[in-house]
């Protein structure tokens, strides 16, 4: 018999309290009963995002969200900064091309973090642009990404906007919304949500909205103005993923109950403890200058495909977690600190690489990376 466990960076791995809420007997969406269901799940996504603004819900994967973000804001022939340091980046760039806008790509070394100056200058050298895209937690390397110093800079101009993938960062770690001025934060639920896929968020600005008013582009489903008359009356534009939703509304119960200074420290200390377990093991990080909270990604042994560590997880432990894509395949395993899980869960993540390492014929010394993970989590 083997568990299985997931460690993926999505999906993650579902509460059985959560799936028990979203086994119940299916409700209409048109009903009283689904009206305050939609307006907990308001009133709790409004909680995670820090705004006192709108946050939309779409039967969608995150994508769903990206696209909206586009094809929302942007006119054909707009031009729009997309930081490409990884997988998602680059399909911020693809939607922007998609729907016809000039996408200016900051091309950023796979796990390293953008520099903010390099935003501002281009910023400054074309008044033009309209959007700045990016990633908070670019999960395809590791990296956390300068939200709030971009922020800051992007504020400074009235026509252009701040676009951030939340996808892997919501949730996370702390990104206020209002506070920071962040003008639209996308979302995903199979991340720190803890939830299946099928749901996608969006948070807007009242700068942003004033962009959504003159945007011509064409859209049908993603059409936010429309979403957003529906959720003021406590219901949706289409039909929902209903089950999910009463899922999410559990989910934001709990996270409420913790509090989200209280959720950001635990998520900081699963990652610290990871990394610093990798670490022992003789192991290097991917994005080591500014890693990530909600992902780690760890380059494997010197001269070994680390491919292997992921295939050898699965097979012989049950665990799924990620390998590395186009250039860093074979080059990095990636293993997630979202979802239903605990510090315990943790430990077993380290335990479970270190065993698989020692089974691959590598040298480690048993136990090192487990005794530094719990000095992490215990505070030494
Ligand atoms: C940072 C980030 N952006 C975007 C996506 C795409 O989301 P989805 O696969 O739900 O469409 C993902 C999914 O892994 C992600 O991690």
């Amino acid at each position: 018999m083997i568990k299985k466990r997931i460690y993926s960076p999505g999906p993650v791995d579902v509460s059985p309290y959560t799936s028990l809420e979203m086994a119940k007997p299916i409700i209409h969406h048109r009903t009283k009963e689904f009206e305050a269901v939609v307006a907990q799940c308001v009133e709790g996504l409004k909680y995670v995002f820090q705004t006192e603004g709108d946050v939309l819900i779409f039967a969608s994967s995150g994508t769903g969200a990206m696209e909206g973000a586009v094809c929302n804001i942007l006119n054909p022939g707009d031009k729009a900064i997309c930081v490409r340091g990884g997988k998602f980046g680059e399909r911020w760039s693809q939607l922007v091309s998609k729907f016809g806008g000039e996408p200016i790509n900051i091309d950023v070394q796979w796990g390293q973090a953008v520099d903010p100056a390099v935003i501002a200058d281009k910023l400054k050298a074309d008044p033009g642009i309209r959007a700045v895209y990016m990633q908070a937690s670019e999960t395809s390397t590791g990296v956390e990404g300068p939200v709030r110093e971009v922020a800051e800079i992007v504020g400074q101009c009235d026509g252009a906007l701040l676009v951030v993938d939340g996808i892997t960062a919501v949730g996370v770690m702390d990104m206020p919304v209002d506070k920071w001025g962040l003008d639209i934060v996308v979302g995903g639920s199979q991340k720190a949500w803890r939830l299946p896929p099928g749901l996608a968020f969006a948070s807007v600005s009242e700068k942003a909205w004033g962009f959504v008013e003159k945007c011509t582009q064409p859209r049908y489903y993603f059409d936010w103005t429309k979403e957003r008359k529906s959720l003021g009356k406590n219901t949706t534009a289409y039909t929902p993923a209903v089950s999910l939703m009463i899922g999410l509304n559990q989910v934001l119960g709990e996270i409420k109950e913790e509090g989200l200074e209280a959720l950001f420290a635990r998520s900081a200390s699963y990652a610290e403890a990871f990394r610093s377990g990798m670490k022992a093991l003789g192991l290097r990080l991917f994005a080591p200058d500014s890693p990530s909270d909600s992902i780690t990604a760890v380059l494997g042994p010197e001269g070994m495909d680390a491919g292997l560590i992921v295939k050898h997880l699965a097979s012989k432990y049950g665990i799924t977690i990620a390998g590395g894509q186009d250039d860093a395949k074979g080059k990095i395993f990636r293993v997630s600190h979202m979802g239903y899980l605990d510090a315990l869960d943790m430990i077993t993540a380290v335990a479970a690489v270190e065993m698989t390492l020692k089974e691959l014929g590598q040298t480690v010394e048993l136990g090192a990376g487990v005794r530094a993970a719990e000095e992490v989590l215990t505070g030494k």
